[in-house]
């Protein structure tokens, strides 16, 4: 019997997906625990679902050695020792891409918003002004927008553009595939000059550390709009202030800060906050009912994989075995120390005990190897014991 516990109100669809698989043993709370309470409540679980708040670290996953994979139903694995869970033999899992519409829908949304300047005339409504005046309000059709960074969410935004006539340009470090009728920019400066709206789709780390700065916003055209929902550390935050005063941007709409709140009682302290035609939010634009719904479904579908099969595609600390059919009498999950000889020892384990390896897949990751064997005859308790006993072994599971 899997036994699944889910903390933090993940989304119902995921319990969906592990009854559809068969899996009815799940126990769901609606927040995390503290670490002693976490810990009894883990002591007998085979699959863990969290998301930012439930943090697993080295010594409580020494606590808990029946524990085969852990969820991260979010995008960041921050809160997981991974490199613990792995010599563990324990996968984990998350959901990169299930929000990369939520986010591109914002974009485009925050595009015509500004370029029709209605961030402004919005509070000066509800000032009481009513400033009835096409000035400095454009279309969106027509307008190049320039995507920095064409991975899932900037190629996605490209489209949803081009959908309402907008002409695309993309920047990316790597050559990339052009959708619909965009155009890719050698330079990042190509793509500032020729761009009416910027949008921001890098990852974050030292390679795009500020590469949105004074030289940058300089290089945009006079009225351009600047758009960042990837990190906060890739805009110079006091440079956009600088050249949104000097009016040589007409506006911005900014989601992600370099330094962010922890908790909601926490105020954001930004140089931004108060300047006309600004949109400020609070990091959100992935977060959607749709993109919850998508991140229950995508992480338990992750983990009904592995546990039914042993499929670890998509795992972020772990060798990844995509998914093989069937083929033994069993199938055997050996998580070993990645050292010379590995696998000669673990098929002559299996040897001695009258196996007949009919399918057999191995990928290494770092310290460890990781190999799903289907076998002809009988794994019985001797046989796991045997292998789970063997100074290669990490882990070594049985499904059947
Ligand atoms: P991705 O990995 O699919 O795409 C990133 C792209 O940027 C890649 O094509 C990569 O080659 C390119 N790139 C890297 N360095 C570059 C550079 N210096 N110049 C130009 N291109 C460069 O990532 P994805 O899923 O599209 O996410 C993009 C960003 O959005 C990430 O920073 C992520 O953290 C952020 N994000 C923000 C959310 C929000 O709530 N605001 C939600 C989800 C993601």
């Amino acid at each position: 019997m899997t036994r699944i516990v889910l903390f933090e109100n993940i989304h119902a669809s995921a319990r969906e997906v592990f009854e559809a698989a068969g899996f009815d043993d799940i126990t769901t709370h609606a927040s995390a625990l503290p670490p002693e309470m976490l810990r009894d409540e883990l002591r007998d679980a085979d699959l863990v679902g969290i998301r930012s708040r439930t943090h697993l670290d080295g010594a409580l996953l020494a606590d808990l050695p029946q524990l085969r994979a852990i969820g991260c139903f979010c995008i960041g694995t921050n809160q997981v020792d991974l490199e613990a869970a792995m010599m563990r033999g324990m996968p984990v899992f998350n959901a990169p891409f299930s929000n990369t519409r939520s986010v591109a829908e914002m974009v485009l949304g925050q595009a015509i918003l500004l370029l029709r300047r209605i961030p402004e005339k919005n509070d000066r409504v509800h000032h009481g002004f009513w400033d009835k005046t096409a000035q400095g309000a454009y279309e969106a059709r027509g307008k190049t927008l320039g995507i920095v960074g064409y991975g899932n969410i900037g190629s996605q935004v490209g489209t949803l553009a081009e959908a309402v006539g907008m002409r695309v340009l993309f920047h990316d470090i790597e050559a990339k595939l052009p959708l619909g009728n965009a155009r890719a920019c050698t330079t990042l400066k190509q793509l500032l000059a020729q761009s009416d709206v910027v949008t921001l789709h890098v990852p974050g780390g030292r390679g795009t550390r500020n590469i949105i700065d004074a030289e940058a916003l300089a290089a945009m055209r006079k009225g351009a709009i600047l758009i960042n929902a990837s990190r906060g550390t890739v805009v110079d935050i006091d440079a956009l202030r600088q050249a949104l005063e000097a009016g040589h941007l007409s506006g911005a709409a900014i989601d992600v800060f370099p330094t962010e709140p922890k908790s909601v009682d926490e105020p954001l302290d930004s140089p931004l906050i108060g300047m006309r035609n600004v949109i400020l939010t609070p990091h959100i634009g992935g977060s959607t009912q749709e993109s919850q719904e998508n991140i229950g479904k995508e992480v338990a579908e992750k983990l009904v994989r592995f546990i039914q099969s042993g499929t670890t595609k998509g795992a972020v600390n772990f060798p990844e075995v995509p998914y093989i059919e069937p083929a033994g009498a069993a199938r055997i999950l050996h998580v070993h120390r990645n050292l010379p000889g590995a696998m000669g020892t673990l098929s002559s384990l299996m040897a001695e005990h009258g196996l007949n390896i009919v399918s057999q897949q191995l990928q290494t990751l770092g310290q460890i190897g990781y190999v799903v064997s289907d076998v002809e005859g009988k794994v019985d308790d001797a046989v796991m014991a045997d292998l789970r006993a063997h100074p290669i072994t990490v882990r070594c599971d049985l499904l059947d």
